[in-house]
């Protein structure tokens, strides 16, 4: 088993991101942005706010009572999560952080923008989307884009179409494994897959049971499907590779990106961004 760097390098999947503790569950009306100043004063679990609202009601079966559903903050849009996704963590806004930043639009002043400069017009694939946070809320933040998002799950592409529809985003979504039903070459794809290796001493097994196996455990310390996003991307003519791993991780993800001729261009957090120069330039 590979020795972690320290507790604060874990992933916060060890225990849950989210909290009823000081939170107002009176009401599933979303009041807060962001940057809302109302919530900084809320209990901070991560490096960022989330806020869990409660919801009594089931969005697709109103009139049933569904207690496990919850309506959780991601980049201060509310979505809609249930037991057959991932709860979004807030580690991950930085996905969408690391693609505002390619196409020249950073998500705080003062950044320093990418050198790749894309256009706002880009084609993004949202690779293992789950509930659709990521995908949505970069076709929220960058309406030009046009957003692909795919999941091997199809109870998962069920939650997205909800969210989908939710939001009235106007994203595409598709049942594959990895990019194997990607007929076309996107600028960017993004991929918070499963990563978490079953030998991790240090996660909460226990915690993590509410959540389905699918989102969480991959093989080869947790990276066989982070390898094999990789071998796809290699091998096709796209530019930019953006991948959620538990920062104990991103050294042997390099190393194996570097063999395969991809390049890191910055790590913020969990999020590592690779490029192809080969095409990126
Ligand atoms: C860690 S969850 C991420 C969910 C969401 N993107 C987020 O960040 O909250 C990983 C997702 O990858 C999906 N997945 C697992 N294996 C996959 C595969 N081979 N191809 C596509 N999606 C896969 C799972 O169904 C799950 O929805």
């Amino acid at each position: 088993m590979k020795e972690n760097s320290s507790n604060n390098s874990r992933r916060v999947l060890a225990e849950p991101v989210f909290s009823d503790a000081g939170l107002d569950f009176s009401s599933t009306s979303y009041t807060g942005t962001r940057a809302e100043p109302s919530l900084r004063d809320e209990p901070v679990r991560s490096v960022r706010n989330i806020r869990v609202e409660k919801s009594n009601q089931n969005f697709m079966h109103p009139k049933k009572q569904v207690a496990a559903i919850r309506l959780v903050d991601f980049y201060g849009h509310v979505f809609l999560i249930t037991p057959d996704v991932l709860v979004p963590r807030p580690e991950t806004e930085m996905i969408v952080d690391a693609v505002l930043n390619l196409v020249g639009k950073p998500y705080l002043s003062g950044v320093k923008p990418s050198p790749a400069k894309l256009p706002t017009d880009i084609k993004i694939v949202d690779v293992g989307t789950g509930s659709g946070v990521i995908a949505i809320t970069l076709k929220l933040e960058i309406p030009e884009a046009e957003v692909t998002a795919v999941d091997i799950s199809d109870k998962a592409l069920e939650v997205a179409k909800q969210n989908r529809d939710k939001f009235d985003a106007n994203i595409n979504l598709l049942k594959s494994d990895l990019l194997e039903k990607i007929d076309f070459e996107p600028d960017v794809v993004v991929a918070n897959l499963p990563y978490v290796d079953k030998d991790w001493d240090w996660i909460d097994k226990e915690a993590l049971k509410k959540e389905p196996e699918i989102a969480l455990y991959a093989e080869d310390h947790g990276l066989a499907l982070i390898k094999q996003l990789i071998d796809q991307v290699a091998k096709r003519t796209i530019p930019f590779l953006i991948l959620e791993a538990d920062p104990c991780q991103h050294d042997d993800i390099i190393n194996y990106a570097r063999k395969k001729g991809l390049e890191r261009l910055e790590t913020r957090g969990f999020v590592l961004t690779l490029s192809n120069p080969q095409v990126s330039h």
